[in-house]
């Protein structure tokens, strides 16, 4: 059995005062929820305020970010060391927002998920196609080559400890959810990839979050398929409110 995954992507929203207004109204709404591990990524600058905020929960806290280098002259950028060190458990990797505006390859994915690993941090790779590969006919193709590149040189070891998660671009802050059963589709897709490429048990293990328009009236019908271990959360995270609705789904 899978544990399910719910995880909060605040994006660029929250400063730290309305990081912990926000734990102090969510950390009661998801006391008793132990059927699911509850992440939720803040922007860097928040990151030490919601570590303090949820420390004696089940909350982990994620980064949304990182830089592979340990440390170096990279303006801008933030380590994993940093984030272990700031009480991060968890980053999110590649997220599409990442790859469309700020140059993410699928190399520099793997560079970033290898560090990650190495730092005893949970990476949670992103992968998802464009509206237009969708249409094209290419999804298999690009969720393949985002997979592929994106685990690269992981020993079996190394893979069962990351999160996937399936995040079509054209379902991101549009309202448009992909059905149940496309996203079903994709992760079985996803999963059988890495049968090959590891084994079937190890597959059998991987989490696979979906992403996209996840609110608190589509969730039942998403977690309702075997194949979705969790969510992705981008706007209906950022109110504790409905967030917590979607952990308790
Ligand atoms: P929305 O839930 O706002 O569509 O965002 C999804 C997402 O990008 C989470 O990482």
């Amino acid at each position: 059995m899978r544990r399910p995954v719910m995880a909060g992507n605040w994006k660029m929203f929250k400063t730290q005062a309305e990081a912990r207004a926000y734990f102090s109204a969510l950390v009661p709404l998801v006391q008793g929820s132990t059927h699911c591990d509850v992440i939720v990524a803040p922007p860097f600058t928040a990151l030490a305020a919601a570590v303090e905020a949820v420390r004696g929960t089940a909350i982990s806290i994620a980064a949304q970010n990182m830089h592979w280098e340990v440390e170096g002259a990279f303006t801008g950028e933030v380590s994993s060391g940093m984030l272990v060190e700031a009480g991060c458990r968890a980053v999110i990797i590649a997220h599409s927002e990442r790859r469309q505006f700020f140059g993410e390859t699928d190399e520099t994915a793997n560079k970033r998920v290898k560090a990650a690993l190495a730092a005893g941090l949970t990476p949670i790779l992103c992968v998802g196609e464009l509206l237009a590969e969708r249409e094209g006919g290419k999804t298999e193709e690009v969720l393949e080559r985002q997979f592929q590149g994106g685990v690269a040189a992981l020993t079996g070891a190394e893979f069962s400890r990351i999160i996937l998660a399936y995040e079509p671009v054209w379902a991101i802050g549009t309202g448009r959810t992909a059905t149940p059963e496309i996203a079903a589709e994709a992760h079985r897709f996803l999963r059988r990839q890495a049968a090959a490429s590891f084994t079937p048990e190890r597959a059998a293990g991987l989490r696979i979050l979906y992403g996209g328009s996840v609110k608190p009236d589509n969730i039942k019908g998403l977690m309702a398929q075997v194949e979705i271990d969790g969510a992705l959360v981008g706007g209906a995270s950022l109110k504790a409110e409905a967030f917590a609705s979607i952990v308790n789904f």
